[in-house]
């Protein structure tokens, strides 16, 4: 039995999220060329850090231990920024740039981190199945962060962790979308749970990038997921779906055909798309407005900006 395992059973009452964060990041990030013609979409900094950090330590601060990054061919630097740069940080050290320091150890000392490459961009369903082989027989769960969506404030993976330990099965994030935004989503079609708890539905089906009118609600994946290891199960048994992919919405919407549990916890805080980059800016500039080094000047300099305009 493995220490997860362990600790899992000594603190049994505590719903905990599962012990591997999944991060897909192998997309060929065609939105942002020419910038991904050699940057990793997800080594783009929001401000001063990659979105893949952001990404990574929320996943720590839910209570995840291990990384386990998905790439492809081309996309090393993605991992090699979670790994330790000795001569980088000796050369910050002996100049006494002790905040830079900090800054450069942040991502390598945050997880575990480990990595697996999807050979073919055959979509996210077909790069979760890569990480299969990768988790430990006592693994029940995985927990997957899109890397595109950055939700705040900060905690729902805690919230989903709750409702898998009351629901079981799996459980996802959810966020409204407005009509006219909705056919980019996995849309869920959903009912109530429990009365007293408003913001968990029960989920009866799942479709992805439906066209508006066949959308089933306005409640829309967002990015976040805790998986049940039966889903594994499911993605062999799904075909390629919308976009010609292989998508997670249909092998989800398979495992809730075959009965098991699936619910969604409603976020109403906000969410940014770092997936394209008029969601990117708003993301950063968000960000920076609230930074004491950069905000006060951003501040004032969008407001006359926005007077000229
Ligand atoms: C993916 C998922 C979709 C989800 C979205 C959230 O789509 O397939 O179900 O709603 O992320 O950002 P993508 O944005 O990669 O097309």
């Amino acid at each position: 039995m493995s220490d997860h395992a362990t600790s899992s059973a000594a603190s049994a009452s505590v719903p905990l999220i599962p012990h591997t964060a999944v991060v897909p990041a192998a997309g060929l990030g065609t939105r942002f060329l020419p910038a991904t013609k050699t940057v990793p979409k997800e080594l783009l900094p929001v401000v001063d850090t990659p979105g893949i950090e952001l990404v990574a330590e929320e996943a720590k601060s839910a209570g995840a231990e291990r990384l386990l990054i998905v790439t492809s061919p081309g996309k090393d630097g993605v991992v090699a920024h979670f790994v330790e740069d000795l001569v980088l940080e000796h050369t910050l050290s002996s100049r006494g740039k002790e905040a830079m320091l900090a800054k450069v150890r942040n991502a390598p000392s945050l997880l575990e981190v480990a990595s697996v490459v999807q050979d073919k961009p055959l979509g996210l369903g077909h790069a979760i199945g890569c990480v299969e082989a990768d988790l430990a027989d006592d693994e029940d769960a995985i927990a997957v962060l899109l890397p595109d969506d950055l939700v705040l404030p900060g905690g729902v993976l805690g919230r989903m962790a709750q409702a898998r330990a009351r629901f079981g099965g799996s459980v996802l994030c959810a966020i409204e979308v407005p009509d006219e935004k909705i056919s980019a989503y996995g849309v869920f079609d959903v009912t109530e749970a429990d009365p007293a708890s408003p913001d968990v539905k029960r989920v009866r089906g799942m479709v992805e990038k439906p066209a508006r009118q066949d959308a089933p609600s306005n409640l829309a994946a967002a990015g976040r997921y805790i998986l049940d290891r039966k889903i594994f199960d499911a993605l062999r048994e799904t075909e390629p779906g919308a976009g010609g992919e292989l998508q997670i919405t249909d092998a989800i919407a398979l495992l809730i055909e075959q009965g098991e549990p699936v619910h969604v916890v409603v976020h109403t805080g906000s969410r940014h798309d770092l997936g394209n980059p008029g969601g990117y800016l708003k993301a950063a500039v968000d960000f920076a407005l609230d930074r004491d080094d950069y905000g006060p000047d951003l501040r004032s300099w969008l407001v006359e900006r926005l007077a000229d305009s």
